[in-house]
Formats: structure tokens, C-alpha cells, sequence
């Protein structure tokens, strides 16, 4: 069973924008909030290039990346043809209001990339 981490209050991540989650290790985690006020969570870590996805342009279920404007699926993390790639997702958990994320994913993902 997974255990949770409390992060933030769902209303703390500006609507259609996002939300940097550092790690003891590893790249940060990004929490991205849409217009729906549907919440997911990536690498923040462009699979491109590695980009800051934290500070792309949220619109509908994806981010556009700030450098070089790649598409990524908020939900699957994947990249839109006819670019190819996939950024790390992070489970998401949110109950009333409070936004949580798994602890073991967390501290095992991606922890062994550069920190941005
Ligand atoms: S680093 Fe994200 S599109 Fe190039």
C-alpha cells in the first residue's frame, strides 16, 4: 500500500500553472494545476533536454516546455508527435483539497539524474 506525503493545498498551485516539489535527491518534482482543477505531477525535468516543465505553459491536459516547446502529456507524461519521449509521472493523490504525493516514488524515482 502506498504511503502519502502531504504536500500542499491544492489551491496553493496557481490554476493553470505549477508548483516545484524539491527532493532530498534527484531532479525536483513539478505539480501542475489546470483549469479543471485537475492536479498531476512530473519530473521537472523536460524529456527533451531537460527543461524546467515547472515553467511551461499549462493548457488543457499538457504543458508546453519554455525551451524549446515541446508538448508533454500532463496524465501519461509522454511527449505529442512528432516528438518522442517520456517525462517521469508521479502518482497524485488529492483528498479534500490536500494534495499528496507517493513517498516511496518520491525517494526512488529518477533520484540518481542531476539535480536542475
Ligand atoms: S528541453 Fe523541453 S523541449 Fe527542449
Amino acid at each position: 500500500m502506498a504511503s502519502w506525503k502531504t504536500i500542499c493545498r491544492v489551491d496553493d498551485i496557481p490554476v493553470q500553472g505549477a508548483r516545484r516539489v524539491a527532493r532530498a535527491q534527484g531532479p525536483a518534482v513539478a505539480l501542475f494545476r489546470t483549469a479543471d482543477d485537475h492536479v498531476f505531477a512530473l519530473l521537472d525535468h523536460c524529456p527533451h533536454k531537460g527543461g524546467p516543465l515547472s515553467q511551461g505553459i499549462v493548457f488543457g491536459h499538457s504543458v508546453a516546455c519554455p525551451l524549446h516547446n515541446w508538448t508533454i502529456g500532463l496524465d501519461d507524461g509522454q511527449a505529442r508527435a512528432p516528438d518522442q519521449g517520456c517525462a517521469v509521472r508521479f502518482t497524485v493523490q488529492v483528498e479534500d483539497g490536500q494534495v499528496s504525493l507517493d513517498a516511496d516514488e518520491l525517494s526512488t524515482l529518477a533520484t540518481r539524474m542531476a539535480a536542475a
